[in-house]
């Protein structure tokens, strides 16, 4: 008979060496550790795991979605989100991955816009339109995070307080970003804010997404439903001309499933304006705090899917077409359309279009919006 101990050892062994990622012991719900600094400022990255193993890792600066790991049909987990190993490579490399964007998601044109009769001038960051939030935006700024247990999952709480005047939008805006890795495999997103002043806002996730995992080819083999029957076309400066248009019988109709790729190369102008999908698709006409699902992504090769719901009036579906092969996590290359961005929303250059959802916040006001992007595996 062998004795006991060697028993032991290759039991030990086997669940070391030679057990699936599955079968390894659950990660604490939550773990914060610094993650460098940026312009003096030490930055905290903080891990949401929840118990199906799902995993977000978030940064304080710019509330950062730096990975998301989410299980495959065989439960493989994978990286879904482009991003960087250090905070030193966003600010350099970065468009925007994985941030809060804000003051104002998307473009206002050529930086300027009207309110209660007084007009604003902001920077024409991307010539010669507005976006982002300008020149420094919130995705520059390392928010107050608060990890926290909560009754749905582990989470964060993001807090920042943009002055008034900031990047030339008038008044104080305090904002709450709660980051919700759900124990239904969701990964939720609260926002909330209030102002001094009458302002404009309009706060969104410019996650990359690519569901065979970030690093992967391409982006264009998924296949993606949006379940909107309406798009504002923009001009050739990728701002609305102020028509909001059926995508009935155009390349941008994905209210069934359809392969990314299958039009884009298509002869359209609308994919010219674009340099690809870039386009903000209409649900409704108010932020009315009312949830819809707005759109399914899949991807056939891993069986990956999420789903995208919101009680924002708008998304806006963007191809990766500024991606061009600069590295990210690990070294791996980000080539064009490697990743694309689903980026609830109201519609862009809306202080301008009084025909759009009104994109103004009052004192006294609280803006509330939350978008849910789930999981799933087939
Ligand atoms: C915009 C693109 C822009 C990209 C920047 C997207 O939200 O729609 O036009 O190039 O952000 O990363």
């Amino acid at each position: 008979m062998k004795p006991p101990t060697v028993t032991f050892c290759l039991a030990g062994l086997l669940a070391c060496g030679f057990a699936s990622a599955q079968d390894k012991p659950m990660d604490a719900p939550l773990k914060s550790e610094p993650f460098g600094e940026i312009d003096g400022h030490a930055v905290t990255l903080h891990t949401l795991t929840n118990k199906n193993r799902l995993q977000a890792r978030i940064m304080d600066y710019g509330g950062v979605v730096v990975s998301l790991r989410v299980p495959d049909r065989e439960g493989k987990l994978a990286d879904v989100v482009l991003g960087f190993d250090t905070v030193a490579e966003y600010p350099e490399k970065s468009q925007y991955f994985g941030c809060i964007t804000g003051r104002y998601a998307n473009r206002i044109a050529k930086g300027k816009f009207s309110l209660d009769g007084k007009e604003y001038t902001l920077a024409t960051n991307n010539e010669p339109n507005h976006l982002h939030g300008g020149v420094k935006g919130f995705n520059q700024y390392v928010w107050k995070g608060t990890a926290m247990e909560t009754a749905d999952g582990p989470a964060l709480k993001l807090v920042w307080s943009s002055p008034d005047g900031d990047e030339g939008y008038p008044g104080k805006l305090d904002c709450e970003v709660t980051y919700t890795l759900t124990q239904g495999n969701a990964l939720r997103i609260d926002y909330k804010a209030v102002t001094d002043k009458p302002t404009v806002l309009n706060l969104t996730n410019h996650s990359y997404w690519n569901l065979s995992g970030e690093g992967s080819a391409t982006v264009l083999d998924h296949e993606l439903t949006i379940l909107a029957d309406r798009y504002t076309p923009v001009d050739e400066t990728s701002i609305p001309t102020g028509e909001v248009a059926p995508v009935e019988g155009t390349p941008l109709d994905f209210r069934k499933p359809t392969v990314v790729g299958a039009r884009i190369g298509e002869d359209h102008g609308q994919l010219k304006n674009g340099l690809g999908y870039d386009h903000n698709y209409v649900f409704k006409n108010v932020r009315d705090g009312k949830m819809i699902h707005m759109a399914t992504l899949r991807d056939p090769k891993s069986g990956r899917i999420m789903d995208v719901d919101s009680t924002e009036p708008a998304i806006q579906f963007y191809t990766g077409n500024f991606l061009d092969g600069r590295t990210g996590k690990g070294g791996k290359p980000y080539a064009h359309r490697s990743a694309l961005c689903l980026e609830t929303q109201t519609f862009p250059d809306s202080p301008n279009r009084p025909s759009f959802p009104s994109p103004v916040l009052r004192p006294g006001q609280t803006y509330e919006t939350t978008t849910i992007y789930t999981f799933s595996a087939k």
